[in-house]
């Protein structure tokens, strides 16, 4: 049985999270949110939430106190490109956020996963099957936090032992809940045009590869890595993870298998394109594959296949 609070429980990641581990029954799932975000529908009915605001630790302390949380899952951030417009708000949630939940943890012995991605790479790294260690250097305050919350990660394993485990996700695709602010949405963005009948208008340029996961691979990756033996950890913050790696034009023509007449034209944003060019085109998972049993599931074509069907039943309803 596990007692598990999500912090960020309403979020593109929070959301299916949260209904996922609240199918098993052995376990109890807090949904964390802040003022402005609270949970919704069936996200609110199936279990219980909290206020739980990543900068306020006393606040996160009293709820894993009176639920008696094991683990934690941190999943508040701002993403890439808003977190370029408010660096120090990025800063006070990603970083000064993660130690409050490292010390609530430290002293009440929870394990945290917090996720990383694959903006924690810079134009230094290699582009290609970017290696799992190798050389860093982000540009983005997104990447600087997530190189820092990796490290801080480590930091609170070594020194105090805490159960710290985390993954680099790509991009993450998906459709129940829109992401918010980040360098990929554009692959989420436009299966929304297509099944919309709209043309899109796409905000990266041809030939940009980034490496991107359809959303049950990724709550998959986050229950996983936490219920693994840690007996065959070399690394643990943060595993490089893949599924598929593509760029603007290999995701229109997959489209364009089940809707044919979908139109994109390019009108490409500097502050995105930017960013998307200092990335990986795609990361070697080997290490998360060799130390966990890290598999995905879903390739372009299934997880194309898959979201516009949904989204055909959401949209429709
Ligand atoms: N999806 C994130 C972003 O684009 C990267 O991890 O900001």
């Amino acid at each position: 049985m596990k007692n598990i609070l999500i912090i960020g429980s309403t979020g593109q990641i929070g959301s299916e999270l949260t209904m996922k581990l609240r199918s098993n029954p052995q376990n109890t799932v807090v949904a964390g949110y802040i003022p402005g975000a609270e949970p919704k529908g069936e996200l609110l009915e199936s279990g219980p939430a909290e206020i739980a605001d990543i900068t306020n630790a006393v606040q996160i302390a009293s709820i894993i106190d009176r639920y008696k949380v094991d683990t934690v899952y941190n999943l508040a951030a701002l993403l890439s490109v808003v977190a370029e417009a408010k660096p120090l708000l990025a800063w006070k949630i990603g970083v000064d956020g993660l130690i409050n939940v490292l010390e609530v943890a430290r002293e009440k012995h929870c394990a945290v996963f917090t996720p990383s991605s694959i903006g924690s790479f810079g134009p230094d790294s290699p582009k290609d099957k970017t290696p799992q260690d190798t050389v860093r250097n982000p540009l983005t305050i997104y990447g600087i936090s997530k190189v820092t919350d990796e490290m801080l990660s480590n930091y609170y394993h070594h020194k105090y032992g805490v159960d710290t485990r985390s993954v680099r996700f790509p991009g993450l695709i998906s459709y129940m809940t829109p992401p918010g602010g980040g360098t990929t949405d554009y692959a989420v963005d436009i299966y929304y045009s297509a099944v919309r009948g709209e043309t899109f208008e796409c905000p990266i340029a041809q030939g940009t590869y980034m490496d991107m996961m359809y959303m049950p691979d990724a709550i998959r990756a986050m229950i996983e890595i936490m219920e693994a033996d840690p007996a065959g950890f070399v690394h643990r913050n943060s595993f490089n993870i893949a599924s598929m790696s593509f760029s603007p034009e290999i995701i229109y023509d997959s489209i364009r298998k089940y809707i044919p007449d979908f139109k994109m034209v390019y009108k490409v944003d500097p502050l995105k394109q930017s960013i998307a060019e200092s990335w990986p085109n795609s990361l070697d998972d080997s290490c998360a594959r060799a130390e966990w049993g890290w598999k995905p599931e879903y390739d372009l074509d299934a997880m194309t296949r898959d979201m516009i069907q949904r989204l055909q039943e959401k949209l429709a309803s």
